[in-house]
């Protein structure tokens, strides 16, 4: 298990042109007001949101790759970011960033630090190698869909674009002389904001994973006025199954649910219990086991690896979870024949799989 993390503070200049767009961004925290872009627009994804960076705002790529296989533990986490270091006092630093965007493909690199997000080269980390990424599945916005014009908030004043919420993904890294290679599900996204990330944040559950066919990727936060806000998203085959930040939407508890909301004095769960909606009252439940520990003893903030298991859960008089009796006596839309046609819910009975998944408690209790 391996965290790397890379630190900077900066001011994003843009020059952009209609197909390549090109995003220096120099060292230095600008005592000024940062405007966050909070609603999409045709600005690719993972184009900078932040302008300028003061000492409240971050700007963050996020990249993380888990194992396929749940009995080794090896992940990966690769974090860009543009924040003041007083807000995260840690990693390497650069002195400069260079985003660089073409159509869907994007690149950067943190000048001074040797790490790009196409190669990685930092010895003074001692890491080198390479992490390669096959999109599988479709980006999505908190609410949906890549559309323009909706929100880009998961949160208040979190702002939040996953580009990649999975990948066929190769890891073939060197770190310290010693070979660390793996294949797993890759995730790409970003975070940003004008604000402190504290300010707003009373606890929140995100993660990802793979199960069977499907990606899976959660939010469940509950901002300071205990108002819960999530993202729920699910993809098959490269298409999007369901996509929604509606509050019915999806529901991340502890495998205990009494300990709810949490506070920073919640001991570490042992696992969550998920429940998506699948549409006509059918619901997947989820169960996230934790394996793995990959963050420092820290009572605000833990990241874990684990496996998960699913099954779907029919309406009130279907005969029994995903036997499909469901799909053949209603009017069926189109997201949930991705889900439930016969075929599936053979698949859907034995679903396990991969997670990687982290969790804020902030509450101070
Ligand atoms: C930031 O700007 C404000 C208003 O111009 C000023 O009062 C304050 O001293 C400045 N802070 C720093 C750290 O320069
Ligand atoms: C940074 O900008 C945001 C958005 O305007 C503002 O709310 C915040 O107070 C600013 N932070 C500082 C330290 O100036
Ligand atoms: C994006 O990268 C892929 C793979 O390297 C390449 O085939 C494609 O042409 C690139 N797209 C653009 C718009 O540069
Ligand atoms: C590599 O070794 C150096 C020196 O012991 C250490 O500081 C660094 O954290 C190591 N790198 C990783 C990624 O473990
Ligand atoms: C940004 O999101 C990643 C996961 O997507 C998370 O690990 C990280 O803590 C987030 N950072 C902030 C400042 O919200
Ligand atoms: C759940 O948490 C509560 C509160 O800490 C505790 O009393 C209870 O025993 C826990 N239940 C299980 C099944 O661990
Ligand atoms: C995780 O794997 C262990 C060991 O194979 C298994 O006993 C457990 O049921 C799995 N848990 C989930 C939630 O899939």
């Amino acid at each position: 298990m391996r965290r790397l993390l890379l630190l900077f503070g900066l001011q994003v200049l843009a020059s952009a042109s209609q197909h390549r767009q090109v995003f220096e961004i120099p060292s230095g925290i600008q005592n000024k007001t940062s405007i966050a872009q909070f609603t999409s627009t045709s600005t690719p994804l993972d184009a900078p949101k932040v302008h300028p960076i003061n000492a409240s705002a971050f700007d963050w790529w996020y990249f993380d790759v888990v194992s396929s296989d749940p009995s080794s533990l090896a992940s990966v986490i690769v974090t860009f970011f543009t924040s003041s270091q007083a807000a995260f006092p840690a990693g390497a630093f650069a002195s400069s960033a260079t985003v660089t965007i073409e159509g869907d493909n994007s690149s950067g690199a943190w000048h001074g630090t040797g790490f790009k997000w196409t190669r990685i080269d930092a010895p003074s980390v001692g890491v080198k190698g390479s992490i390669v990424m096959r999109s599988t599945a479709p980006a999505h916005l908190p609410c949906g869909a890549v559309v323009e014009g909706e929100t880009l908030q998961v949160g208040p004043h979190i702002g939040w674009a996953n580009g990649v919420p999975d990948a066929a993904s190769i890891v073939n890294l060197e770190i310290n002389g010693t070979a660390f290679t793996f294949e797993g599900s890759g995730y790409h996204d970003k975070n940003w904001s004008d604000q402190p990330f504290t300010t707003h944040v009373a606890s929140w559950y995100w993660g990802h994973g793979r199960l069977g066919p499907f990606s899976l990727v959660w939010y469940d936060i509950l901002d300071v006025n205990g108002i819960e806000h999530v993202s729920a998203y699910l993809a098959k085959d490269n298409h999007i199954v369901t996509a929604s930040c509606a509050s019915q939407s999806i529901s991340v508890r502890l495998n205990n649910a009494s300990l709810y909301p949490p506070t920073m004095s919640t001991p570490n769960p042992t696992g969550y219990r998920i429940s998506l909606d699948l549409g006509d009252g059918t619901r997947m439940e989820v169960d996230v086991n934790v394996l793995g520990d990959l963050s420092e003893p820290n009572p605000a903030y833990a990241g874990f690896v684990g496996n998960m298991s699913a099954r779907t859960v029919g309406p009130p008089g279907a005969t029994g979870g995903g036997d499909g009796t469901r799909a053949e006596n209603t009017v069926t839309p189109p997201r949930w024949e991705l889900v439930l046609t016969r075929h599936d819910s053979a698949v859907l009975e034995a679903l396990d799989g991969v997670a990687l998944f982290d969790q804020f408690k902030l509450i101070d209790k």
